[in-house]
């Protein structure tokens, strides 16, 4: 790991911030593991429990842990309600952006009001404890407003990002057998109306469970609105009385909260379920912990909603903690490319939560964007999505922040809820390394295995487990607890696995690596090669598929597929456009490949697995490697002339 170990270096010691020894935080996280119970039983008490629970963890029936289980609580009423009888009830609770310039801000007591009507709107189309309720809506106001309107009732909701496909909208859907979809006519992207009921209208033949359909007006565009299923938002507002008030649901600790979908290994789409009482306190904590907001921020967390990082920091997370969340519509670099440094500078934004392909693309378009703002506002700085390569890491720290601004580089995933590996502003500000999550939080129990379950030495790459449960960690996967047990609880048994690479330091510093498994991380994004392959194999003219990541200096890594055809199919400049074509519609633009490769046959071990790793190297232009292991697959022959095969096809 030579050029990723390096040095602790004084130089990242940002000046604005005390740096004592990491002593505290170790004794934290000491206390955390030696005793969870009573450790949480205290830092529990930050939120707000209708009936007190009497007992921390119940693990009598692992990998189903269950935090707090005899408690009682409602999020949304931790996220509003508590706040009424104090200062923060007339405090901003978001300042929302949309592309085109416009601004709405919204105070904890109005946020609570529009959340009381909606939960009206639920309670009125017979909306009961356990109900779900999907959403695919764009970043507006509307979509946290819909959250915490579920979850007031007592309702389970489903995120479905709004670059969606249609097909990809009603798999969701299906599976967790919605009863009201909350969309919007569109949004705007690049200063232009984009549709989003259009692309829910080819999804809701084949949402038989849908009921209703509550449409919020953005655009303004013409849609079709079908008599007796489809309501406009304002009107049903409306209908619910400018003073609804729902009294909020007691839930169990262990209740729903969401079911957030995420690719995994398999072609299906995994539904993440995250319970009540663990995910709020993990929220609030890790928030705390990592950035300390308070009451003079400004924060600022750039994911879409429609991702887990949306949910729990631009909604759960600071609204628990009464802070003030900047939320943003659109597009980085419209409609010019320092429109998010312009915006920082007119909100008075302190802590910025971005991303390194957004940092990777500025550094691209050149620091002058930036610099001709006054950025003095922000204190803190953050990344997530992946890993932040140094350089990147560098320029963040040099660019926006001043060489004064720690970068709180966040390292967690859909399942665990929250940060699990990051440096903590608000326990005492860890040194930092460039290009570093620093080191676990406290209650995360994180090693690195090597493939036989031995954990390595420090400079050794392996793969991240975690030993203990903790709070925030996943329920289940919907309606799947055999596949939620074996992916997760089933490669080292009882451990729980992270499918991350990562090598630790010998100050104990985890450096992340990327995948261990078939999942792609493009711009942050996570997709599953096997959900783009089914994809590719479900157009006629396609055999088989092998879809790789290919590295990419902005977005980390793109997917490159590599197809065979049928019989009678030639390959040809339209049949590639096709495919794409096909990918976008079956899942969305995201998951658009890069390149496709035509090729006559695909590498395949003896027992008839695709070989990835020959696929891979002939992406990067690698050589082969390790034979002695390649061996067992197929003759090196073989494998050599395939390989020099397919990089003359590539090239070409
Ligand atoms: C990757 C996003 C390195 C990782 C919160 C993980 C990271 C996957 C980081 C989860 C980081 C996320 N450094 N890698 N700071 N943050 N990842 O579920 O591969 O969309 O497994 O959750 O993103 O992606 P997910």
């Amino acid at each position: 790991m030579s050029d990723n170990s390096l040095p602790f270096d004084e130089k990242y010691c940002p000046s604005t911030a005390t740096i004592s020894s990491g002593q505290k935080r170790k004794e934290d996280w000491e206390k955390s593991i030696k005793n969870p119970q009573e450790y949480w039983s205290e830092k529990a008490k930050a939120i707000d429990w209708f009936k007190p629970f009497s007992k921390v963890l119940d693990d009598s029936n692992p990998p189903f842990y269950q935090w707090f289980p005899d408690g009682e609580l409602n999020i949304s009423y931790n996220a509003l309600d508590r706040h009424m009888k104090g200062v923060r009830k007339n405090k901003l609770a978001y300042i929302w952006e949309g592309e085109m310039g416009e601004v709405k801000t919204y105070t904890y007591y109005q946020l609570y009001r529009e959340v009381n009507k909606l939960a009206k709107v639920f309670k009125d189309y017979g909306i009961k404890k356990g109900d779900r309720i999907a959403v695919f809506l764009p970043v507006i106001p509307e979509l946290p407003i819909t959250l915490l309107a579920t979850a007031r009732v007592g309702g389970v909701h489903t995120v479905v990002f709004s670059g969606f496909s249609a097909e990809a909208l009603a798999d969701r859907v299906n599976d967790c057998g919605a009863r009201i979809l909350v969309t919007a006519d569109g949004s705007f992207r690049r200063g232009k109306p984009v549709g989003i009921k259009d692309n829910a209208d080819r999804a809701l033949p084949n949402m038989p469970n849908v009921e209703k359909v509550i449409v919020v007006k953005r655009t303004g565009q013409p849609i079709q609105m079908k008599e007796g299923r489809d309501v406009w938002y304002a009107d049903a507002l409306a209908s619910a009385g400018a003073n609804a008030y729902v009294e909020p649901e007691s839930m169990k600790s262990c209740d729903p909260l969401f079911i957030l979908y995420t690719s995994g290994t398999t072609g299906k789409p995994k539904g993440v379920q995250h319970g009540t009482g663990g995910y709020l306190v993990w929220a609030y904590w890790t928030l705390k912990w990592a950035f300390n907001p308070t009451d003079e921020d400004i924060y600022w967390c750039v994911a879409d909603i429609g991702w887990i990082t949306g949910h729990t920091y631009n909604v759960y997370a600071p609204l628990s903690l009464g802070i003030t969340a900047f939320l943003f519509e659109g597009t980085p670099d419209y409609p010019a490319q320092d429109r998010w440094w312009e915006m920082i500078e007119r909100h008075g934004v302190s802590i910025l939560y971005g991303t390194p392909t957004a940092v990777r693309m500025f550094m691209k378009f050149g620091e002058q964007w930036a610099t001709k703002h006054d950025l003095s506002s922000l204190r803190l700085l953050g990344s997530v999505g992946e890993p932040i390569n140094p350089e990147a890491w560098k320029w963040y720290y040099r660019v926006i922040g001043k060489e004064k601004l720690p970068i709180i580089d966040t390292w967690w995933q859909t399942e665990t809820g929250g940060f699990m590996i990051s440096p903590a502003a608000g326990i005492e500000l860890t040194p930092l390394k460039p290009g570093s999550a620093t080191l676990p939080l406290p209650s995360v129990n994180a090693d690195i295995f090597d493939e036989k379950g031995q954990s390595v030495q420090p400079g050794t790459k392996g793969v991240v487990v975690i030993k203990s449960p903790w709070p925030g960690m996943l329920q289940t996967i919907w309606k799947d607890p055999e596949r939620f047990k074996q992916t997760y609880f089933g490669k080292f048994p009882g451990l729980y696995y992270s499918g991350d690479f990562a090598i630790r330091d010998p100050d104990g510093y985890f450096w992340f690596l990327g995948r261990a498994d078939e999942v792609l991380k493009v711009a942050g994004h996570r997709i599953g090669t096997t959900e783009l392959e089914s994809a590719l194999v479900a157009h006629p003219a396609v055999s088989e598929a092998a879809v790789m990541g290919k590295e990419d200096a902005v977005k980390g890594e793109v997917p490159v597929a590599f197809v065979v055809l049928r019989s009678g199919f030639q390959p040809s400049e339209e049949l590639r456009a096709e495919l794409v074509k096909h990918v976008r519609v079956a899942i969305g633009p995201i998951a658009t490949p890069e390149a496709v490769v035509f090729v006559n046959k695909l590498p395949k071990t003896r027992s008839g697995k695709i070989m990835r790793r020959l696929l891979k190297a002939v992406l990067s232009g690698a050589p082969l490697g390790d034979t002695s292991t390649i061996e067992d697959e197929g003759s090196i022959e073989d494998i050599k002339a395939t390989y020099n095969d397919l990089r003359k096809q590539l090239s070409k």
